[in-house]
């Protein structure tokens, strides 16, 4: 997740400085959606020259700094002007000065853009650009983009596009998900917008009667994207323009929409703010009209013309003004109520995230690009020893058997603390694994240098691009979850679990054997997005459960075994952070071993009972607890005959037996959320706690 920010004025005379500021005020606001380097565009002095960049690796307050002592003219005064920033959130390529925001087509900055989102096609892209002699200079794939802008007004020297037809062009060669502001020393005072799958909207300030005219447009069956050279597709465009778009190439169609006409046709005075959320642009106005996926925005002279890149019946062809009446800190956690809850939600997308270009659901294969030179010193490996803390060390055991299963290499979870205290044996040949969400764990750290002074092969399973996890060890993979708020961890969890068996099925594909195991877990992955929505759907009977069942009790355990320790461990840590009760993460082979003392009629016990080959184990374990009068909640499959409708009992879908941790976490991560609230803890910061424990 990035954040994206757009400020343009028209006959509003504004000086540089004053649009630093803007820009700048606008990122801060964004910041919780990435923060780890920013970057803004805005003009130079002459119309149509280089834009001027400034960019900083860390926050937006470095970046003030930056443009503070920029030797550059700030008084400079324009009468119109448009300008671009960018708060990021590393995907492709380490947090540096180089892979931060705006990204430009060339030297003199032709086009320049901000993107939030991943194209997942721009290694192909790249490589045809590559073979047309086009040059690149950073890691990212937003720089693909701006490298297709250029080549695709190369392509037409003879017969221009105007800007909204240049950028639906290279849209239509991409793949993922996006949301975009380009500009163009070609277009002064222009700049175009546009959006799949990532948010856009753009707030609007003028004293005009604004009338907004849209209309949608049909796409020519002629005009679908090809994307093969040989096709006659895009990157053949050089012959199809100069021919005037012979019936192979694309067509680009005309614009029939309009928007924003004063009413006597005057140009007049106007303001644009265009941000990946309101929280951005709402110090500024509160009308704004948000943008839906396949739209492209055209701002120029003052006015904004909304295009669609393709027909979809789905979609309303009318954009409406609204106007915000929400406060900034409710815009920035959508429409919930707590970030942990936003994140519980986001967690279809999240997983998916994870996955996103590295899992191949056609071929079923896995490739973890970060892994790939060090497969063969990994798969010789004495040990793999995974390290972490908390939530991070219980995604770890979640792994473990299937580890072992695939890798046939011991395998050791430590807790980072513990294994520094032991002072653990370390040796050259063991492959040392630490995962965390912030790397910054200070335990994490110390023992991640312990392995590396060891000469063990060290490797890190990180959100936080850039953090010193990430920077320290050998190699590794980012999981890509998003930042994540909320101190109580529940996103990145499931990331870590994804990435960590992504890990090990890529390791295991040198053995024939393991091929149709390799293939059922990866289809289990396929359906793992719509099968956490499919549990998210049962919040509202989740929250009654908590409130009728356990809000008032003090006292909780959460028993399973095999796969599900892992789940037990980390519903238990949650319910006990955020809803501050006591609950404790019990392996039900271990119940007859002292924990059954403390059942009676008073204690509620959730049984995770999903069906795997220790699910008769788990019944045994539940009957002893039921002989004992205690008063079981049942974790169980949705279609399991077995469970007695009678019995408390959340019915969950089935999956892969080493993929249901990642469905039988969520209603636990709920349970938390609504005990948490109901007992009026600041759900986002409970006491005590801290998103990342930079000491020991
Ligand atoms: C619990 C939680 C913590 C962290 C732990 C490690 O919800 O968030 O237990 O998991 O402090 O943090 P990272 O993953 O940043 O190393």
């Amino acid at each position: 997740m990035c954040g994206i920010f757009a400020y343009c004025s028209f006959l509003v005379e504004k000086d540089r400085k004053y649009v630093c500021d803007v820009l700048c005020n606008g990122l801060a606001r964004l910041e919780y959606r990435g923060y780890d380097s920013a970057g803004i565009g805005i003009d130079g002095d002459a119309p149509g020259s280089p834009i001027l960049m400034f960019k900083t690796v860390g926050k937006v307050a470095s970046l003030r700094k930056e443009i503070l002592e920029a030797k550059v003219d700030m008084t400079k005064v324009f009468v119109s002007q448009t300008s671009m920033a960018h708060t990021r959130w590393a995907t492709h390529g380490v947090p540096s000065n180089t892979n931060c925001h705006p990204h430009v087509s060339n030297a003199l900055t032709e086009f320049s853009l901000v993107h939030n989102g991943i194209i997942t096609n721009y290694k192909e892209l790249k490589l045809v650009l590559l073979k047309r002699g086009y040059t690149f200079h950073t890691d990212t794939d937003t720089e693909a983009v701006a490298v297709l802008c250029k080549y695709v007004w190369d392509s037409q020297p003879h017969k221009r596009l105007n800007f909204t037809e240049l950028i639906k062009t290279v849209i239509k060669e991409l793949e993922g998900s996006f949301a975009f502001v380009f500009k163009s020393t070609h277009f002064p005072d222009e700049i175009v917008a546009a959006r799949r799958g990532s948010p856009l909207l753009i707030g609007v300030k003028t004293d005009r009667k604004l009338k907004v005219d849209f209309v949608d447009v049909e796409l020519p069956t002629n005009e679908e994207r090809v994307n093969d050279p040989d096709a006659g597709g895009l990157l053949a465009v050089p012959n199809a323009v100069a021919e005037g778009h012979g019936a192979a190439g694309p067509k680009l169609r005309r614009s029939q929409s309009r928007a924003f006409l004063s009413e006597d046709g005057m140009p007049q005075p106007i303001e644009f703010f265009v941000a990946s959320d309101a929280s951005a642009v709402i110090e500024h106005t509160k009308r704004v009209l948000y943008l839906e996926d396949d739209d492209i925005a055209h701002i120029a002279e003052g006015e904004l013309h909304i295009h669609r890149l393709r027909r979809n019946d789905t979609i309303s062809s009318v954009r409406a003004i609204e106007t915000l009446e929400i406060e900034l800190a409710e815009i920035m956690k959508g429409q919930y109520d707590h970030f942990m809850q936003k994140e519980i939600y986001e967690q279809p997308e999240s997983v998916v995230n994870t996955m996103r270009g590295r899992v191949n659901f056609d071929t079923r294969q896995i490739m973890l690009g970060g892994l790939k030179a060090y497969l063969p010193v990994i798969r010789r490996g004495r040990r793999l020893l995974f390290v972490a803390c908390g939530t991070s060390y219980h995604s770890c055991i979640a792994v473990r058997p299937v580890f072992e299963e695939l890798t046939d290499i011991p395998v050791a979870v430590e807790l980072a603390s513990d294994f520094l205290d032991r002072r653990t044996p370390v040796f050259r040949d063991d492959v040392a694994i630490f995962v965390s969400q912030s790397g910054e764990t200070a335990d994490t750290i110390l023992a991640m240098r312990y392995c590396l002074e060891r000469g063990a092969l060290s490797l890190g399973v990180v959100n936080a691009v850039g953090s010193t996890l990430s920077r320290e060890t050998h190699a590794g993979i980012h999981i890509n979850a998003g930042p994540e708020i909320g101190v109580a961890s529940t996103k990145a969890y499931t990331s870590q679990y994804v990435a960590l068996v992504m890990m090990a099925v890529q390791l295991s594909d040198d053995s024939i054997s393991k091929t149709a195991r390799r293939q059922q877990i990866i289809d289990g992955l396929h359906d793992i997005p719509s099968q956490i929505r499919q549990v998210l759907a049962m919040d509202k009977s989740l929250q009654q459960m908590a409130r009728d069942m356990l809000a008032k009790e003090k006292s909780l355990l959460i028993m399973g075994r095999g796969y599900q320790y892992a789940t037990c461990l980390e519903g238990a840590l949650k319910i006990k952070e955020v809803s501050y009760m006591h609950s404790e993460g019990i392996l039900a082979g271990e119940l007859k071993h002292g924990p059954l003392a403390l059942v009676d009629e008073h204690l509620p016990v959730i049984f995770i009972m999903t069906r795997d080959s220790l699910y008769p184990k788990v019944q045994s374990a539940l009957a002893q607890v039921t002989a004992r009068k205690g008063r079981p909640i049942i974790i169980c499959n949705e279609d399991d005959e077995t469970v007695s409708d009678n019995a408390k009992c959340i019915r969950v879908p089935q999956t892969v037996d080493c993929l249901q941790g990642l469905i039988n976490v969520i209603p636990l991560q709920l349970l938390s959320y609504h005990l948490a609230v109901m007992n009026g803890v600041d759900v986002d910061f409970p006491r005590n706690l801290a998103k990342s424990v930079t000491t020991e």
